[in-house]
């Protein structure tokens, strides 16, 4: 019997997925769809509260997704605990988690990737520059096994969620794309997987990310409308902790992701830092 209503259904194949979404579409029920790397916290529960409240069935994917680490990035260090993950997708009721295999995702003749001709070619995707093919590959080959009507994603990961809502537009997907606000720790650090990555000691600098946001939305209420005096700051702020390594920190055009000189219009603000080990993202839309 079909019993998406009431069970939790572990699915590890394409053909299983897809013959769930296909009983699915039959039955008149649209899905929504979450899509993640594991080892959730309370960002992804948010994401999946989402979508429980705007499709009949959810579903969760967990892949480690190797197309978007580049060698010596931490593919194999990536925090895992399936386990757990299930047990939170239970709490959140969630009717199918999908954890396709490394092998039927990428078999050995895989050749086929989606790239993003201008998107990519800024913030994140400079140091990392398949990250956005991977990313924008892998939610294709999800899209067409879930065969969801809403897909719901984070506003911390921004650019990929900017990358995403064009890919749907430009090829046609009949998806729903939600970003959902960002959730933060107690402390104002925006929620990671990769935070279990960081000591006690390396907090305070973590928590740098976001006060640098904070202090420059504090200078534009102060009518300073220069991005470079603002990135100085940032700057000031983030190298005032000892073990912090700046990849970049970015004022832009929220659509484009050009960078914008002088701030008359709201912006993005953007950066990416490495405390330790660990490298950290967060943004806020800043208003002049
Ligand atoms: O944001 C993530 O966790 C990943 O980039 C995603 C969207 C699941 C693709 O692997």
């Amino acid at each position: 019997m079909f019993q998406e209503d009431t069970v939790i259904h572990i699915i590890n194949t394409i053909h299983e997925m897809q013959a769930y979404a296909n009983r699915s579409m039959g039955r008149k029920k649209s899905i929504a769809f979450v899509p993640t790397m594991g080892f959730l916290h309370e960002g992804h529960l948010v994401l999946m509260r989402e979508g429980r409240k705007r499709a009949d069935i959810l579903v969760v994917s967990i892949f480690v997704n190797p197309a978007q680490f580049a060698a010596g990035e931490d593919f194999d260090s990536y925090p895992r605990n399936l386990d757990r993950d299930l047990d939170l997708a239970r709490k959140e009721k969630a009717d199918v988690v999908f954890t396709p295999d490394r092998t039927h995702l990428y078999d050995d003749g895989f050749q086929t990737y989606v790239n993003l001709q201008k998107l990519p070619n800024h913030l994140c995707g400079i140091s990392r520059p398949i990250f956005f093919q991977g990313v924008a590959t892998v939610v294709t080959k999800l899209f067409n096994i879930v065969k969801p009507t809403v897909a719901i994603f984070g506003q911390k990961d921004y650019q990929q969620l900017a990358v995403i809502k064009r890919m749907v537009r430009d090829l046609n997907f009949d998806i729903e794309i939600i970003g959902v606000p960002t959730v933060r720790e107690q402390d104002g650090l925006a929620m990671s997987s990769r935070n279990s990555y960081l000591t006690p000691e390396e907090r305070p600098a973590a928590f740098s990310l976001f006060k640098s946001l904070n202090t420059a939305q504090r200078l534009c209420n102060e009518g300073i409308q220069d991005a470079d005096q603002i990135i100085h700051q940032a700057t000031a702020i983030i190298h005032s902790h000892k073990n912090t390594e700046i990849d970049y920190i970015s004022i832009c055009d929220p659509d484009t992701l050009e960078e914008v000189k002088t701030i008359t219009n709201p912006v993005l603000m953007a950066l990416a830092v490495k405390v330790g080990k660990t490298r950290l993202i967060d943004n806020m839309i800043v208003t002049p």
